[in-house]
């Protein structure tokens, strides 16, 4: 089991929870050293190093927060697990944000305890490099296998870098086709679970008590046809993670029942007895705005605040168009290969009618149209034709040929230069105006004439 050497410093002035942690913690092999103050706690870090810090969130000379912030600032890969008082869910939350691996609520449990402190331990063993990647993100053009160099896309690398060492429960929104699920995966494949597995759940219209003998399982006889025992997806998923595709739809009483597996890290399958722990990070999705149903009364706001830990919103493809012909560039490569063709090309044109569509769809939609136009494909070279007439509507009529070549250069030129220039001026108009020496109705024109959104 776990080694001798495992070191925990616990952060706690409460004499009973000395006694008691250190007691279960000696026993399963830990070698702990308890203090009870933020001034011990600093005096004692200063000299050694612990595999895991266990913090109470009030101690008698300051908050656990600013403990956790200034111990990670230190070491952002030191591993800290708060104890909380029960239901004191937004300052937990806040806590996560802040870092923290994971937080136990008092009184805790023996086993949850051993647990959380035996996953965390882990984390401190992880090579450096592991934990490294986060430094040259700014430059990125791609993560893993999602395509897009804008800056909320570098928001989004840096979002699922900041969770890959925790087990927090991570929020993805965003409209259809912005690539909820592969962002679902990224996180999973960054993170120390990589190995394990990553199952999706789509509730979908699934009735809620199918959903709920999916999710948990049953045991043989919980109900009539219940002939064999079945495994759950939570106990398929068992050190992975779990993501839900799209959690809007899972029905209230799975809801609660969900909360309890997030709290409790246990689960009780369809006619079982006993409970059976769970170590599986949860990922959730969802194409709708979940607070107003929050506010409708049609999403637990418990549950709510226990998935919402960290909230990666995903802009739809219109409002960075800038990573366009970055994905249009990865979608050719791809389906190119896929149906034997050499190397192709969109015509400039061809180009600018993608860049000026709206997308409705997002990335599936472009994904789309690229494979089209790559299988309808007889030359090097795609032109306006082999894209749909949606798409096709809103691309500039240009009369000579000759002419295309230096018009959309020119276009793109201008389209950069005006989108830096409002990144600048914090999307000011007037102000971006200013700076490029035109009048604000000169840019207001150029804006809608090269479709820019901001
Ligand atoms: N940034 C990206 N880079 C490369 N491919 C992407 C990117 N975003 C999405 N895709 C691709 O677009 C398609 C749709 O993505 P995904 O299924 O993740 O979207 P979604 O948000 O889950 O959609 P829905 O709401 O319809 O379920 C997938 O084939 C995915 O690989
Ligand atoms: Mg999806």
């Amino acid at each position: 089991m776990d080694s001798p050497k495992v070191r925990v410093l616990l952060v706690d002035d409460e004499g009973i929870v000395q006694e008691v942690l250190g007691k279960l913690l000696s026993d399963a092999g830990y070698h702990m050293k308890g203090v009870g103050t933020v001034k011990d706690a600093y005096r004692v870090l200063k000299k050694e190093s612990f595999h895991v810090i266990l913090l109470d969130l009030m101690l008698p000379d300051g908050g656990g927060l600013d403990v956790l912030q200034r111990i990670k600032e230190k070491d952002p890969g030191q591993p800290v697990i708060l104890i909380t008082a029960y239901g004191s869910i937004e300052t937990s939350v806040q806590a996560m944000k802040l870092g923290a691996y994971d937080f136990i609520t008092k009184p805790f449990k023996n086993d949850e305890v051993l647990l959380v402190l035996r996953h965390a331990a882990r984390q401190k063993s992880l090579p450096e490099g592991n934990r490294k990647l986060g430094k040259d993100l700014m430059t990125r053009d791609r993560f893993h296998d999602i395509v897009g160099k804008s800056k909320p896309m570098q928001e989004v690398y840096g979002l699922i870098e900041q969770v890959t060492s925790s087990r927090t429960t991570v929020l993805i929104q965003g409209e259809s086709g912005t690539g909820k699920e592969l962002i679902a995966q990224a996180i999973h494949q960054a993170g120390n679970r990589a190995e394990q597995p990553f199952v999706v759940v789509h509730s979908g219209t699934m009735p809620s008590d199918l959903l709920e003998s999916n999710l948990f399982g049953h045991v043989r006889g919980a109900f009539t046809g219940a002939v064999a025992h079945k495994k759950g997806l939570f106990e398929v998923a068992e050190k992975g993670s779990i993501f839900f595709d799209e959690i809007s739809t899972v029905p209230a009483d799975v809801q609660a029942k969900l909360l309890r597996v997030i709290q409790e890290k246990e689960f009780l399958p369809l006619g079982a007895v006993k409970t059976i722990k769970v170590d599986v990070r949860i990922l959730a999705a969802t194409n709708l705005d979940l607070l107003e149903m929050v506010r409708r009364g049609e999403f637990r706001e418990d549950l709510y605040y226990r998935l919402n830990v960290i909230n990666i919103n995903l802009p739809p493809l219109r409002d960075r168009i800038q990573d366009l012909p970055l994905l249009v560039e990865h979608f050719l490569v791809k389906y190119s290969q896929e149906n034997g063709k050499g190397p192709l090309r969109f015509t400039p044109r061809a180009l600018r009618a993608l860049l000026t569509f709206s997308w409705p769809g997002n990335i599936r939609e472009l994904e789309n149209v690229v494979e089209r136009a790559v299988v309808l494909s007889t030359k090097t070279r795609l032109n306006l034709d082999l894209l749909p007439e949606a798409v096709r509507a809103g691309a500039p009529q240009i009369q000579g040929i000759e002419a295309i070549g230096l018009d959309e250069a020119l276009d793109r030129y201008e389209t950069e230069l005006i989108l830096e220039t409002l990144k600048r001026a914090h999307g000011v108009q007037r102000k971006a105006a200013k700076i490029l020496g035109v009048k604000p109705s000169t840019l207001n024109e150029k804006i809608k004439r090269l479709g820019i959104r901001h």
